[in-house]
């Protein structure tokens, strides 16, 4: 059978055969970015590509300039400290303090090649303070990179939705899953890849009373950090600030990757700050990997020594003097990433005019905001079946069922590679997916129609 599609039907069919993935539903992102450049070049038609969640902006002149400077001063030659240069710890400091009013020394603030290095250093650590423990609760959905890097580690991990335990059910779900004592961390990212969700101050509070009680780590990821824009937490020193669970514990970590925020992904440099208390902890369990009993010490000396000796040095650099000028308000870090509410905005807006429905769509009872992700499906489609029809529409895109989430039905979209002169493209496909799908049609047959799929 031979279909007219926005992207020609035959080579699209050809190229997803060739890529022999299974189900696009469980592939992977990296999987899925490699098929559709197969098929943009094989047709010469542009994807709107919303499968990746790469930075669509350009870096900050200023960390541009601070590399350059510090790579003519010679600082490729020396190793980096691994603790990090004084510079990126003091102004990491002040930046928590700042954006975040929670108080750290600059001892606690380590810089790791991105949040996944700072991830991994974490798991190292936080999942081997306990022989009796066997890992991390992750609350879902959630990005899929950190679950492996547990598989990887040989680490056990637990997960469930937080759809439908939100506000006060958040309490009861937490107390199940920690009293059985499995787990020495907890991990959510907020603003929450891939669903968008951020959890209100009633439920940092519950997560951080719940953790407490059972003496499990928070690890807070912010790798998306202020960019929930229905508040404008740009101004430093200054409230509303950037919501975290460290207003209510002091039993946490901090990823704060400059990927996002700071458009700033190719670099790979990132902070972890460990809370005072826990750095100087001593957990004598951790001896069995380290020469120390002591959390913030066995991070550094051991875990983040033994994973790359520290950081790439102009990259450190380069972070300071972003953090420097948004620290002393020459720099709104911000304003500049704000273009993607305005494009997730418009795009859901043309998905919804078009048949579609966004899933996670409230945090307790507020819509939710508009940033670098939503998720999305069309009534009567699993996911796996609307990534296959989707792709002959020239739209990308990944599966929900990747993340932990229940709603498999779903897709995430990320917002950052799409461009305002896209979105004619974006409303013409989706107006023709729309008319050939809202009668049942499906064009891919690959994937079993899901009859669970909700609409
Ligand atoms: C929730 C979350 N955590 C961590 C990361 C990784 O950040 P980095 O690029 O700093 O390694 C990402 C990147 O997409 C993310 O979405």
């Amino acid at each position: 059978m031979n279909y007219t599609t926005p992207i020609n039907y035959e080579i699209v069919k050809q190229k997803r055969d060739e890529s022999e993935l299974e189900n696009l539903g469980t592939s992977t992102i990296r999987e899925i970015v490699r098929l559709v450049n197969r098929i943009e070049e094989a047709t010469g038609e542009k994807f709107v590509r919303m499968e990746m969640g790469v930075p669509g902006l350009n870096p900050p002149q200023i960390g541009t300039q601070a590399e350059i400077d510090a790579l003519n001063r010679g600082v490729a030659s020396k190793y980096p400290m691994i603790e990090g240069i004084t510079e990126l710890k003091h102004e990491t400091k002040r930046f928590v303090k700042l954006f975040l009013d929670i108080d750290v020394e600059e001892e606690n603030c380590v810089p790791s090649v991105g949040s996944m290095q700072g991830g991994m250093a974490m798991l190292l650590v936080a999942n081997r303070t306990d022989r009796n423990r066997k890992g991390t609760l992750f609350i879902d959905p959630g990005f899929p990179v950190q679950k492996q890097q547990c598989r990887v580690l040989g680490q056990d991990y637990g997960s469930f939705d937080v759809y439908n335990y939100r506000g006060e059910k958040l309490r009861a779900k937490l107390e199940e899953e920690f009293k059985n004592g499995n787990y020495s961390t907890v991990l959510y990212s907020n603003p929450n890849n891939p669903s968008w969700i951020c959890f209100t101050d009633t439920e940092l509070k519950i997560i951080a009373e719940t953790a407490d009680k059972y003496d499990v780590i928070v690890v807070e990821d912010l790798a998306y950090f202020g960019m929930d824009f229905r508040t404008d937490y740009s101004t430093p020193g200054k409230a509303p600030f950037q919501p975290t669970v460290a207003k209510y514990t002091d039993n946490y970590i901090f990823l704060i990757s400059s990927s996002k925020a700071f458009s700033y992904a190719g670099q790979r440099v990132a902070t972890l700050v460990m809370s005072p208390k826990l750095y100087n902890r001593r957990y004598p369990d951790l001896k069995r990997y380290y020469s120390t009993d002591k959390f913030g010490y066995s991070m550094i000396y051991g875990a983040l020594y033994s994973l790359s000796s520290g950081v790439t040095h102009s990259a450190q650099f380069g972070l300071a003097a972003m953090l420097k000028a948004a620290n002393d308000g020459n720099f709104n870090f911000l304003n500049d990433v704000k273009i993607y509410a305005d494009r997730a905005y418009k795009m859901k807006k043309l998905m919804l005019e078009n048949g579609f429905k966004i899933v996670y769509d409230k945090d307790e009872d507020k819509p939710l905001a508009d940033g670098f992700y939503f998720t999305f499906s069309y009534p009567g489609l699993s996911g796996a079946q609307l990534l296959e029809e989707l792709i002959y529409y020239g739209i990308s895109a990944i599966s929900l069922e990747i993340t932990g989430s229940e709603h498999i039905e779903g897709l995430r979209a990320c917002v950052s590679q799409t461009k305002e002169i896209q979105f004619a493209a974006l409303e013409e496909r989706l107006n023709a997916f729309n008319k050939d799908h809202a009668e049942g049609k499906i064009i891919s047959n690959r994937v079993k129609k899901n009859k669970e799929a909700k609409g």
